[in-house]
């Protein structure tokens, strides 16, 4: 698996396996193994999927070193906020099995979130964390939380695909490394991805299925992935990535698909910002 280098020195696998809506656990362990037997090192996981202990479980049934395996949390609006975050982040190690964590995020831009990244902050400065970093911040949030703090996040996962290119974020985050990871690389199978006539035709010139061709456009165009599948066909096609190369005009054409909007979570709308403060788990 390809590696990329984020602005504080870590370099992480630039694709792995995402476990969003994951829900039975037996189903996760499973999908998460037959990643790790297929040669994933990067998981995705979040305090509230519920699947923490499933991944933590997989990871050490897989038999592979923790050191071998790169781990991804997130920290909630519930627990926003300096104590809440650092609570959080124990349950979160405890349910992992695990001391340490590669990358731990903001899950949303909402709630005492400069509390929670000074708490990440010590985190990173005691070696329980080695990179942290943010999802879902556009440019106003994610530039008040730079100017606001010392370290700058290593990470912002956002709602990339196809359709949607966030150009103008990305930009932005370039300017302070902060290296883009795709949720929803797939856009959940929205606007027909997976037989797509552009994304076909492009997949087909290498043998490649729709699905790889996005991955690879990712993979090229600098972007982290973490596409979910609980199914080892699947998860074995999405990581078969590396055999192949897209042309100048395969990209442009990608690019061309661009809606220039989200398609899944529009996180500056006022009913997202209610439904997902009303979000609550037991973690
Ligand atoms: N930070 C955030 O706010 C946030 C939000 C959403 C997601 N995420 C993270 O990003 C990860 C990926 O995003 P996502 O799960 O929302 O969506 P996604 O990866 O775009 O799409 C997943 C869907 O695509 C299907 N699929 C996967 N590979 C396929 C293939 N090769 N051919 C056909 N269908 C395929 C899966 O079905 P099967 O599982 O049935 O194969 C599933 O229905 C999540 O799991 C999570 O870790 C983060």
């Amino acid at each position: 698996m390809e590696m990329i280098r984020l602005n504080n020195g870590v370099e992480m696998p630039q694709q792995g396996l995402g476990v969003f809506q994951v829900t039975d656990q037996s189903v996760c362990k499973e999908s998460v193994l037959t990643a790790l037997e297929t040669g994933y090192r990067l998981l995705d996981t979040a305090a509230c999927y519920g699947n923490e202990r499933a991944v933590g479980e997989a990871v050490r049934e897989s038999g592979l070193a923790r050191e071998e395996v790169f781990l991804t949390s997130k920290v909630w609006i519930q627990d926003a906020g300096y104590d809440r975050t650092l609570r959080s982040f124990g349950k979160t190690l405890e349910n992992l099995g695990t001391d340490y964590l590669d990358l731990y995020l903001i899950h949303m831009p909402y709630g005492d979130y400069h509390g929670s990244w000074r708490a990440m902050e010590e985190l990173l400065r005691a070696g329980k964390v080695r990179a942290i970093g943010v999802c879902n911040f556009l440019p106003d949030r994610l530039c008040d939380l730079i100017l606001s703090h010392e370290v700058v996040p290593a990470v912002n996962q956002i709602e990339l695909h196809p359709f949607c290119q966030q150009r103008a974020l990305r930009r932005l985050m370039e300017q302070y490394q902060i290296r883009p990871m795709a949720w929803a690389p797939f856009a959940e199978g929205m606007n027909g991805v997976f037989r797509h006539p552009v994304l076909s035709a492009i997949g087909a010139q290498y043998g490649k299925t729709p699905a790889q061709a996005v991955l690879r456009w990712l993979r090229q165009e600098g972007v982290i992935a973490i596409p979910k599948s609980v199914h080892a066909q699947r998860i074995r096609e999405n990581s078969a990535v590396d055999d192949f190369r897209l042309s100048p005009a395969d990209m442009v054409q990608i690019q061309a698909l661009d809606l220039g909007h989200s398609l899944i979570l529009d996180v500056s709308s006022v009913n997202e910002v209610y439904r997902l403060h009303g979000i609550r788990f037991e973690q």
